[in-house]
């Protein structure tokens, strides 16, 4: 670095303020500095190779640096860097939305632009508030909304006060507005203590009993489609979703799917709602949209909701939500890039024979005294540590059992990241069938180390 008497692990310890991270352990602990990438791998300051784990937190897709992406971004450098978007359009966010609508499901139809998850949310219900307010037959009262225990949305006071992780939003919760809630539908933490499929969707009662009851002022029902990513990738039962989405119909509820973790193949298509045949009325996007390069996110609206806030000036239906750098020019694309790259490397059907392969593997891990569960959604794994099997008993929140398993694959050459005790596994959609077997290997002995400290 110039003129600074630091080396880079200093400066950061000196200067920075890490997301979601006790500072006083990362300024105890050695740090890994990043330095490039290429393929799978991300490469550290003095050279040590690490297996992405987690594609950088569930957005890489294409792998690092490739090429392609590369040469977009800088092509469209040499065009314009950002041009603002009030007042102003431009070809790569057009182009953009019309390819993301001939991919989405249902009849979503237009495109609204933002930069991250989070805001992707603030905007969906924002639109499906206002949209009751202003639609052909107005309800002014469908003010509130339905969510599910454990969601996670992003950390935005909006985003937030829709999800339902508890350790995240605890110290917060005055500033949160109150939703009606639901049990979350992971069959490993079933409430009711029944199993799947013998309990026939026995949790949907709670669900319809809740939105029948509070029709009249719910404006929409939100959910993570098929998994609950930051939850500790809590899969729902086949079928869940689709339920849930019919219930929130039959109910006049609009439906609002998160799909920023989802979308973009992390399950195997292209988004989550595939797999069930879902047509949400307005569906998030982040992370992967731009095959993990650069910040940008989408919320997706159907024609029937953008034409309730047409209208004149002075009626004041206009939508009124922007950030600076809403559909910024590089970012989109990076995400035309990206698509082109899910047609010329046919990522979505080579895939289908890695998540055979993963699921295979994970096999092994059953046999592991501690290992609770194994939950599996396309390439989104989640590995749930516990004390005690039978018993399902968690660790004590001190003994970081994940923590200390993640570090022991960071010595053997692999990043993987704990959400509480469970270990998340979810590669770039481009990994390769041995490097996933390696990435396989080192988190299965990184347990079995951990395992010979505790027992
Ligand atoms: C389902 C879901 N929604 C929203 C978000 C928030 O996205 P961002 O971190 O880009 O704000 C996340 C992030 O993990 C997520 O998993």
């Amino acid at each position: 670095m110039k003129n600074s008497v630091y080396t880079i692990e200093q400066a950061d310890k000196r200067y920075i303020w890490h997301p979601f991270t006790q500072q006083q352990s990362w300024e105890a602990d050695p740090q890994i500095v990043i330095e490039r990438a290429e393929g799978s791998y991300l490469i550290d300051v003095q050279g040590k190779r690490y297996l992405d784990g987690v594609s950088s937190l569930w957005v890489n897709v294409h792998g690092h640096r490739r090429p392609e992406i590369n040469r977009a971004i800088q092509d469209q450098l040499e065009r314009v860097a950002h041009t603002t978007f009030l007042g102003l359009t431009h070809p790569s966010a057009v182009e953009l939305a019309e390819r993301l609508i001939q991919i989405a499901p249902g009849q979503l139809s237009r495109v609204f632009y933002s930069d991250t998850g989070a805001a992707a949310m603030e905007i969906a219900l924002k639109m499906a508030f206002q949209y009751w307010q202003q639609c052909a037959s107005p309800q002014p009262g469908k003010t509130k909304f339905f969510v599910l225990n454990s969601g996670y949305h992003g950390d935005t006071v909006g985003a937030m006060s829709l999800g339902g992780i508890e350790i995240y939003q605890q110290v917060y919760h005055p500033l949160l507005f109150p939703t009606l809630r639901a049990s979350s539908a992971c069959c490993y933490h079933c409430p009711l203590h029944t199993s799947y499929p013998d309990c026939q969707f026995a949790c949907l009662e709670e669900v319809e009993r809740i939105i029948a009851r509070h029709a009249h002022e719910l404006a929409a029902v939100v959910m993570e489609p098929l998994v609950q990513g930051a939850a500790g990738i809590f899969v729902y039962p086949a079928g869940y979703t689709r339920k849930v989405r019919e219930i929130a119909r039959r109910h006049n509820v609009l439906f609002i799917v998160d799909e920023v973790a989802t979308g973009f193949g992390k399950t195997g298509k292209m988004f989550a709602c595939e797999h069930e045949d879902i047509d949400p009325d307005l569906m998030a996007l982040g992370k992967g949209i731009t095959g993990g390069y650069l910040p940008l996110a989408a919320t997706l609206a159907t024609e029937e909701i953008y034409r309730a806030f047409l209208g004149t000036p002075e009626e004041g239906r206009t939508f009124y939500h922007g950030h600076t750098y809403t559909g910024n020019p590089v970012c989109c694309a990076a995400a035309l890039a990206s698509l082109d790259l899910f047609e010329q490397d046919r990522t979505l059907a080579l895939l289908q024979v890695k998540i055979a392969l993963l699921q295979q593997q994970l096999e092994h891990f059953k046999y592991l005294p501690l290992v609770g569960d194994i939950r599996q959604c396309g390439f989104m794994v989640g590995i749930e540590l516990v004390q005690d099997r039978h018993t399902r008993t968690p660790f004590p929140a001190h003994e970081q059992v994940a923590v200390r398993v993640v570090k022991e694959a960071r010595r053997r050459g692999v990043i993987i990241r704990p959400l509480s005790d469970v270990l998340v596994i979810m590669p770039p959609l481009a990994i390769t069938p041995e490097e996933l077997l390696t990435l396989l290997q080192v988190t299965y002995d990184a347990i079995c180390a951990v395992t010979e400290e505790l027992l």
